[in-house]
């Protein structure tokens, strides 16, 4: 059956891939692209689809009530999955903000527009949240993130996405609009912005800059390779039962500095180096304030109730993530000068 679904935040990270498989999966359905193009959304990450005839972008701001009304009535939405965000935790510290605006007061501006759009007949719509496994809080050293485990969050970003997960629950129950929400681990893959772990180590790695891993470098975090999010998404919006919840994981535990000296060996081979030169680059520096100890997903549910499993390891994630930046050094130059390098300096030079 034909839909128009109205994907937020499509040119960033996450946002891109779901947007790419939607499209390329669905010539059925129309897709809609609403991405304010903050500096984390890049319309290149969307290069090769963007002439496909079932895609639409639509340059706006989940803050504006106004344009979201005209987009829906527009083009007829039936269903949204919901991916804009502010989504850097360091910025969230400096600026919280922001996050409050994006997250949460951009959600239920969406969430309103849905609600009054599809008054009339609620049936064979879906408003899908895509949130963080962050609204958990932190572990100990025992322990998964289950979906009844008790909302805790620590950083300003964590707390604005578990505001907006809390919102679209109460939308739910208060006016029965229909919903799901996904919250998952730690991401990574092509086109992930280089202020993250992962793509600001293999730029670093690349450009032999220091690697400032944050306090005892012990943080652990639960690695997903995005393609398999924005799989556990596409399968979730299809077939996940409304009003439920779903952790989406890997089951991939890494501490930060076990998983940076992995990357420094990979990328040593790959540029030709000799062996341990790039661990050379680590540097501990302070530590980020508030910092949660463990992230670690439960997604036994997923699988169970939807079959759902990541579908590469993460030694072959990584591996082509790797080599993903290695093969686009345009996109990286790119998204590295400008805005970025300004906040680079203010972010790192006190540290
Ligand atoms: P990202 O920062 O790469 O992309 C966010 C996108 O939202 C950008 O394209 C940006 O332009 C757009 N955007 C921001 N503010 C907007 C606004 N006011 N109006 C319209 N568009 C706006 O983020 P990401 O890492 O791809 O994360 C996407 C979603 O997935 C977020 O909701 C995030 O909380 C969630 N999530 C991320 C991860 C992860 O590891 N990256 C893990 C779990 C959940
Ligand atoms: O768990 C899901 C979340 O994962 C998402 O909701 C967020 O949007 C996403 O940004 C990510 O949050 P993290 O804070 O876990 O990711 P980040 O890549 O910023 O940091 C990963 C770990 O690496 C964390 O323990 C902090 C540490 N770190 C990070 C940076 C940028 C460093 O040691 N040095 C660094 O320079």
């Amino acid at each position: 059956m034909g839909k128009n679904i109205l994907i937020t935040g499509g040119a960033g990270f996450i946002g891109s891939h779901v947007v790419r498989l939607m499209v390329t999966k669905y010539p059925q359905y129309q897709i809609f692209n609403l991405d304010a193009l903050t500096y984390a959304g890049n319309l290149e990450n969307l290069k090769d689809i963007e002439k496909a005839a079932n895609y639409h972008f639509i340059k706006a701001n989940i803050l504006e009530p106004a344009a979201l009304k005209a987009i829906f009535e527009k083009h007829a939405i039936t269903d949204v999955i919901h991916l804009a965000a502010e989504s850097h935790v360091d910025r969230s510290i400096v600026s919280p903000l922001d996050f409050v605006y994006t997250n949460v007061i951009g959600t239920v501006n969406l969430l309103n527009t849905a609600k009054e759009y599809w008054k009339d007949d609620l049936s064979n719509h879906l408003f899908y949240h895509v949130s963080t496994d962050e609204v958990y809080g932190s572990l100990g050293k025992e322990g998964l993130f289950k979906e009844t485990t008790a909302y805790d969050p620590n950083s300003p970003y964590s707390a604005s996405k578990a505001a907006s997960d809390h919102f679209v629950r109460a939308y739910g129950e208060t006016y029965h609009l229909p919903y799901v929400v996904s919250n998952c681990s730690n991401n990574y893959g092509p086109n992930h912005f280089p202020e993250k772990l992962i793509p600001l180590f293999i730029h670093n790695i690349i450009n032999k800059k220091a690697l400032p891993v944050y306090g005892d470098g012990l943080y652990t975090r639960d690695w997903l390779y995005v393609l398999d999010h924005a799989r556990a998404i596409d399968l979730i919006f299809h077939e996940g039962k409304n009003g439920d919840t779903y952790n989406i994981g890997g089951f991939n535990e890494w501490t930060n500095i076990d998983l940076v000296k992995l990357m420094c060996a990979q990328m040593d081979v790959k540029l030709g180096r000799a062996k341990g030169e790039s661990e050379t680059l680590i540097t501990y520096v302070k530590d980020r304030a508030g910092h949660d100890r463990r992230y670690a997903i439960d997604a036994t549910k997923l699988n169970k109730e939807l079959g759902w499993s990541p579908s590469v390891t993460f030694e072959q994630g990584l591996d082509a993530t790797i080599d993903w930046y290695l093969n686009n050094g345009p996109w990286l130059e790119n998204v590295t000068t400008g805005n970025y390098q300004t906040y680079y300096n203010s972010m790192y030079s006190n540290r």
